[in-house]
């Protein structure tokens, strides 16, 4: 007699397992060394970010460049006058990072890092980066310290690193916008080099890179610079008068959305309407100070919608997520690029449009 087979039970649960055979399942393994070899991966761009930054904070990248016959990590160390161990370690690091190449026991700089690490006016330049990641110590520290009291801070409260790295951080952003930003504007370029001398303002100017540049980019304009940071007002200041542009450049302190913001034919304002605390009392004076057909232009890092989650693993997206632990520390967030131009369109202006410079880089604008 033949037993009859045993009915099927949908959505059986698996058997109890016995003890010998507990412990994760072949998926969970996968899945865990998968991750394992990411953790390394992010030990390992750690190491590289430090290795960087001290390469080009010392001058070790610059040394290699001006030796393309190579050097050994002992001449390297002796042309620098630095420690010969640490330099050996730091040439190793740079090896396994490919940041540089070995052959017959001399290092040569990797093949198209020169611009990225030495040549701060390329639409390339990364070595300001670099250097802002490398000061974000400090912001890590405080972090670490204020995570469950939530206590913020701002830019006068951080030695003075901070701000100067970020403002070598920024030149690609004004780079960017000189190159093709300005060009996506209709008419701007012909008005910024128009017989009439209009008057750019450029509100939270930080340390006066910006307003030197368009300066010397357009010999007919008047700039003013507006910042709220008294450190950085002094830097800006100086950096004008280095330049020989005090008969057209100038810079007040200000504090935006409290005081006034003075005339302009155009505003612009680098990486800064986002840390404003009220934007929209910003926005709103800025169109009123701007005359006729003036124009507002807000280049900012164009954070993804809500909504866009999965933007945020974009290598693009996962520097803003980064560059949001900055920006709570100092009580700001970054804004998804509509969120710019609402409050264009909600004030009144016209024509209002934007560009993608770089993936981490929108421009967006309006006029009266
Ligand atoms: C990320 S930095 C950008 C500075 C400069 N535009 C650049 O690109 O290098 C932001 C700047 O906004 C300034 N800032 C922030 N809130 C401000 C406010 N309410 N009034 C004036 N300046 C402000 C900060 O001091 C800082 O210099």
């Amino acid at each position: 007699m033949t037993t009859p087979p045993a009915p099927e039970v949908p959505n059986a649960a698996p058997p109890p397992s016995s003890p010998a055979s507990s412990g994760p399942s072949p998926q969970e393994k996968e899945a865990t060394s998968r991750q394992i070899g990411r953790l390394q991966d992010f030990a390992a761009g750690f190491f590289a970010t430090w290795t960087l930054d001290l390469g080009v904070r010392h001058g070790l990248f610059e040394c290699l460049s001006r030796h393309p016959e190579g050097l050994s990590a002992e001449f390297l160390a002796r042309e620098l006058d630095l420690d010969r161990l640490y330099v050996t370690v730091w040439c190793n690091a740079a090896y396994s990072a490919e940041l540089v190449e070995f052959k017959e026991g001399r290092f040569f700089l990797a093949e198209g890092l020169k611009a990225p690490l030495l040549e701060p006016g390329s639409p390339v330049y990364f070595a300001g980066t670099v250097r802002f990641l490398g000061a974000l110590r400090e912001a890590w520290t405080f972090l670490d310290q204020h995570v469950a009291d939530g206590e913020r801070s701002w830019w006068d409260q951080f030695s003075k690193d901070l701000p100067a790295s970020q403002a070598d951080s920024s030149r690609t952003f004004y780079t960017r916008l000189l190159r093709k930003g300005f060009a996506q504007v209709p008419g701007l370029i012909e008005r910024l080099n128009g017989p009439t001398p209009l008057t750019l303002v450029e509100l939270a100017c930080g340390r006066g890179d910006g307003l030197v540049r368009l300066a010397k980019a357009f010999p007919n304009l008047k700039v003013h610079g507006v910042e709220g940071d008294e450190r950085s007002v002094e830097v800006a200041k100086a950096a004008v008068a280095a330049a020989g542009l005090g008969d057209r450049v100038t810079i007040s302190h200000g504090i935006l959305g409290k005081d006034p913001v003075p005339a302009a034919d155009i505003v612009l304002m680098n990486i800064a309407l986002h840390e404003v605390q009220d934007k929209e009392e910003v926005v709103r004076q800025v169109v009123r100070a701007l005359r006729p057909k003036g124009a507002f232009l807000i280049s900012e890092f164009p954070f993804p919608e809500w909504g866009e989650i999965e933007k945020l693993r974009t290598p693009a997206g996962k520097v803003m997520a980064g560059v949001q632990y900055v920006e709570a520390i100092l009580d700001d967030q970054l804004l998804p690029s509509a969120q710019f131009m609402n409050f264009l369109r909600r004030n009144g202006m016209r024509e209002v449009s934007s560009s993608e410079l770089a993936p981490i880089h929108v421009l967006v604008w309006g006029t009266k």
